[in-house]
Formats: structure tokens, C-alpha cells, sequence
């Protein structure tokens, strides 16, 4: 684990801190701060997204080899089609170019790539390229890396409430667990570790049903210089934590 990280490096440091019995199982991750990076440097705001693919792929990347089981990130929510249109389409092109450049490296690193949200509402070829990317890692066995697009959590529990009209769940079957069983998340564990970078302090209707118990990092980094080193900073700071689930010491709930 150590062989890839510089040895001396602040990143070896942080990594010999890490209790790898006790990794967070899902991480997820609201990155922030792309278009105050861009103007602190005189840059279109979309210099901050194109920056931000580098904090992509070393964050997917680490979480892979750190043996994280889930990893989401949240890439455009229900919400961002208010920005101007072309924003959004270098956003989509960014995207589509990111699966393009990624798809060998997610394959070579056993990443299960899948889309959350309602992808439905995006171009074409947008989904085309979301799908083939979805079948072509449907079989890897590492780490599951969930991109959130046309994202929203008070969507997603709509969404499961519609399916669970549609499938005819009776009422008394309904407990939280059947109910999480038809998010767009199910069979995977809630996240433990939230990140959102660039110093806001909210949740932005990210995974609202999901992080109910989920430890919260922030920092002020903005999300185009987050790197390795950070989501380790994260993950020591996470591990520091007494996680009381509502009791008193021990987990309350089952997990
Ligand atoms: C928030 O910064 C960032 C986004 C809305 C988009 C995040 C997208 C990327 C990092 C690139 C595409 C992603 C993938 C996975 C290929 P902001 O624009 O709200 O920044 P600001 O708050 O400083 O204005």
C-alpha cells in the first residue's frame, strides 16, 4: 500500500496514520469551489470544471487502491440546469470526455462505474456513453464509484416512493429497509464519510436519505486542488470520531 505513495511525502505520513480495519465503506464526496477557482486565476469558470477532472480521477483512483467500497461524487445536480447553457455543456462534454480518457483505467483498477440520479433528462449521447461505461464495468468487483447527475435527494425519495407505488409495496412491508432497497443507492452501504469542499457549510440535497448517520468533513480547499492528501486527512479525521448512531457508545443500529 505504501509503494504508492513518494516515500517522505506528507501523503506516506497520513497513510501510516490510516486504520485500514476501519476505512469509511462509502465515501461520498459534494465537490465544490470550481468556479472560485477559476476566477481567483482570471479563468471562465469552466477552466474550474476542466481543473477539477485532475481531483477526479486521483480521488477515484485512491479510493480504489485504499480498498473503499463506494465512492460518490456529485457531478451535476437537479438544480444546475439553472446555470447558463454553456456552462452545462462543457460540463456534459467534460463528462463524456472523462469516460472516453477513464474507462481502461477504471477497468484496470476493477471499478464498478454507475450513474445515480435521473440520467434520463440528459442528452443522447450523453446516456449512450453513461450506459456503455455502466455495462462495460458491470462485472468489476472493487470499488463501486456512483456518479451523481441531474442529482437530487428529495428526487430520490420521490423516486423510490413512486416505485413503490408502482410495485404494489403494501404498507406494513414498508420499513427503512425496503424503503432504502428502492433508492437509487440500493444494496449499498450509506455513506460514513461526507466531504464537501471549498468551506460552504450545507448538504445540498446530497444523499439526504443516506447520510443520516454520516461523519462530516469540510475544508476550504477548493475542489480542483483536492488530492489524495486530502481525502486522507478525511479519512484519519473520520477514524479520530466516536460514532454514537443516537446511543450511548455502541452502535444503535444494526449495520
Ligand atoms: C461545483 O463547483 C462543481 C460542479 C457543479 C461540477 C463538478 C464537476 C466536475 C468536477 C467536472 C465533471 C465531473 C466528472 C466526474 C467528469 P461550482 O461551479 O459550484 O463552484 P463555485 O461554487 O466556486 O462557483
Amino acid at each position: 500500500m505504501l509503494a504508492w505513495v513518494p516515500s517522505g511525502s506528507p501523503d506516506e505520513a497520513l497513510l501510516r496514520q490510516v486504520d485500514f480495519e476501519r476505512l469509511p465503506a462509502h465515501v461520498a464526496i459534494i465537490m465544490d469551489g470550481n468556479g472560485r477557482w477559476a476566477s481567483s486565476r482570471f479563468l471562465p469558470r469552466v477552466e474550474g470544471h476542466r481543473a477539477g477532472i485532475h481531483a477526479v480521477r486521483d480521488v477515484v483512483e485512491s479510493s480504489a487502491r485504499l480498498g473503499i467500497q463506494v465512492l460518490t461524487l456529485y457531478a451535476f445536480s437537479v438544480e444546475n440546469w439553472k446555470r447558463p447553457a454553456s456552462e452545462v455543456s462543457t460540463l456534459m462534454m467534460l463528462l463524456k470526455r472523462y469516460l472516453r480518457s477513464e474507462l481502461d483505467t477504471l477497468l484496470r483498477n476493477n471499478i464498478r462505474f454507475r450513474v445515480i440520479g435521473r440520467p434520463e433528462a440528459l442528452a443522447p449521447d450523453i446516456q449512450q456513453e453513461l450506459a456503455d461505461a455502466e455495462a462495460r464495468t458491470a462485472s468489476n468487483t472493487g470499488l463501486i464509484f456512483n456518479i451523481a447527475l441531474n442529482y437530487g435527494g428529495r428526487a430520490e425519495i420521490v423516486d423510490a416512493a413512486r416505485r413503490a407505488l408502482v410495485e404494489g409495496v403494501k404498507p406494513d412491508d414498508l420499513d427503512e429497509g425496503r424503503f432504502a432497497s428502492l433508492l437509487y443507492t440500493a444494496g449499498q452501504p450509506d455513506p460514513d464519510l461526507l466531504i464537501r469542499t471549498s468551506g460552504e457549510l450545507r448538504i445540498s440535497n446530497f444523499l439526504l436519505w443516506q447520510i443520516a448517520y454520516a461523519e462530516i468533513w469540510f475544508t476550504d480547499t477548493l475542489w480542483p486542488d483536492f488530492r489524495r492528501r486530502h481525502l486522507l486527512e478525511a479519512i484519519v479525521d473520520f477514524q479520530k470520531r466516536d460514532r454514537r448512531y443516537g446511543g450511548i457508545g455502541q452502535p444503535a443500529l444494526a449495520r
